[in-house]
């Protein structure tokens, strides 16, 4: 059973202001969502975060599962933002993984619109914002952030062929301890900026891959595609049909368009 994640990002030291806050440690959970949720209806702080070795239940976007095994990281965060900040923590977490990933593993993560994090086109990390609104009142919202760092690639089944690890894209072993603890960091200074008004927009459209490409857009069953335009303020994309209408996608599953398939050919 590997030793106390948490207990050995500690001792490196933690200087965060509100993410860490209280930190929680399982070996295995159905999924860090269910637990940090568990936690926001008790009434837990803000910053609270909950982290499992392996889950049962992981999941992502859209419902799909997210492979949980040893050796990875799965962590969640408890927020509660304003109304107004609650669409940033989803950018905010993508900015914070690539810079997490730059200064631990020094890879260049980039993002893929909205917020899978990729290595070489490949995905090593996922984001996904679960949130509770009462009227005009944010309750919670939770961060969920599960990075491939030792996931075995030659025995990762069918999702080997779009996802990788960090140490195999570094070709030597990463800190998942070093890791978490500098994801904590980065989370926490993004949030504080947060709460200043300060949004991670502009660093997180430089992040993106997505702008410029053809793409092809899954949303509630129905299929768009044309070329990624931009994103707005607060991060939908924009993408540029053939007949030249320009629409607006708050969320969706993006693949890029494969040069024959643009052409017809
Ligand atoms: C996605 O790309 O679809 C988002 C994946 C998010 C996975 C993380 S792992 C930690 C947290 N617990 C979960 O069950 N999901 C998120």
């Amino acid at each position: 059973m590997p030793g106390n994640l948490i207990a050995a990002t500690l001792r490196a030291g933690l200087y965060t202001r509100i993410v860490g806050r209280r930190l929680l440690y399982f070996q295995e959970l159905t999924s860090t969502m269910d637990e940090a949720a568990r936690q926001a209806e008790a009434d837990a702080g803000e910053g609270t975060v909950v982290v499992a070795e392996t889950q049962t239940a992981g999941r992502g976007r859209f419902g799909r599962n997210w492979v949980s095994r040893q050796n990875n990281l799965y962590l969640s965060v408890l927020f509660r933002p304003d109304l107004t900040a609650l669409p940033f923590l989803s950018g905010m977490s993508g900015v914070a993984s690539v810079r997490a990933i730059a200064k631990t593993a020094g890879l260049k993560a980039r993002l893929k619109w909205p917020n899978d994090v990729t290595l070489d086109g490949k995905k090593v990390g996922g984001i996904l914002v679960e949130s509770a609104i009462s009227g005009d009142q944010v309750r919670h919202a939770i961060v969920g952030i599960g990075i491939n760092v030792g996931l075995d690639m030659e025995d990762a089944g069918e999702i080997s062929s779009f996802a990788t690890s960090l140490n195999a894209a570094k070709g030597d072993q990463v800190s998942r301890e070093d890791l978490l603890r500098r994801l904590l960091h980065e989370l926490d200074a993004q949030y504080v900026r947060l709460t200043q008004g300060e949004t991670p927009m502009d660093e997180w459209r430089e992040l993106l891959d997505t702008i410029g490409q053809e793409i092809s857009v899954t949303w509630q069953g129905d299929h768009y595609t044309g070329r990624a335009e931009g994103v707005d303020d607060i991060g939908n994309l924009q993408l540029r049909l053939a007949d030249n209408r320009l629409i607006t996608l708050t969320s969706g599953d993006v693949t890029l368009r494969k040069p024959d398939s643009i052409n017809g050919t």
